[in-house]
């Protein structure tokens, strides 16, 4: 996992985010698709929110896709294999960048057709322990027109990543960004890592 590491880590040193296609096998991604998909049918989603616990607003303009925490202690298998590959990429960091990270949380999100999540920044008003984003793509397919790109947005530019399946896509929390509208199911497993 070294060089796939390594190369999140220049992206983002680079040009403000990193990204890899093959963060996990193709017989993992099919796992973990098979693994949200399970929870997602046993109603175990619920409306994604802004803002932690001390603001949260439901605001349906804003975000309107539906999300699950993972918990390591009933993570099956796979979801298991995905946070020791995260565990092994958050020690690569504070070793080789002194960066800090104490913990991280993941979340499944699906948004169905014509969901979306206006540009917002992951770092909370109340909270900077948000450091860095990852959101990896567990779709089935994505071809050009299904939508659900991730726009992220630096001083002067934007730039357009599509949700391909098995992308993990790495930046910093405080970076302004943006999912438009989806035009399929699109599935995805979005995390965060936190200082102290
Ligand atoms: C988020 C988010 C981006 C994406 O969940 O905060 O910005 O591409 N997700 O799913
Ligand atoms: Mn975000």
């Amino acid at each position: 996992m070294f060089e796939t590491y390594e190369t999140l880590i220049h992206g983002l040193l680079e040009k403000g985010f990193g990204s890899v296609d093959h963060w996990l096998s193709s017989e993992e991604l099919v796992g973990l698709r098979k693994s949200l998909l399970l929870r997602y049918n046993d109603d175990l989603f619920h409306s994604a929110g802004i803002g932690n616990k001390d603001n949260l607003q439901m605001i349906k303009k804003i975000r309107n896709d539906h999300i699950y925490w993972l918990d390591a202690a009933i993570a099956n298998p796979c979801e298991k294999e995905f946070l020791q590959k995260v565990q092994g990429f958050v020690n690569h960091l504070n070793q080789t960048c002194f960066a800090g990270i104490h913990n991280f949380e993941f979340q499944y999100a699906v948004y169905e057709k014509g969901s979306f999540y206006k540009k917002h920044v992951d770092r909370f008003m109340n909270d900077n322990k948000r450091q860095f984003s990852l959101v990896f793509y567990l779709s089935e397919a994505w071809n050009p027109g299904d939508g659900g790109e991730l726009l992220l947005y630096s001083d002067d530019m934007t730039t357009t990543i599509q949700p391909i399946p098995g992308r993990m896509v790495f930046f910093r929390s405080d970076l302004p960004h943006e999912v438009v509208t989806s035009n399929i199911q699109r599935l995805s497993l979005t995390g965060w890592m936190k200082s102290i």
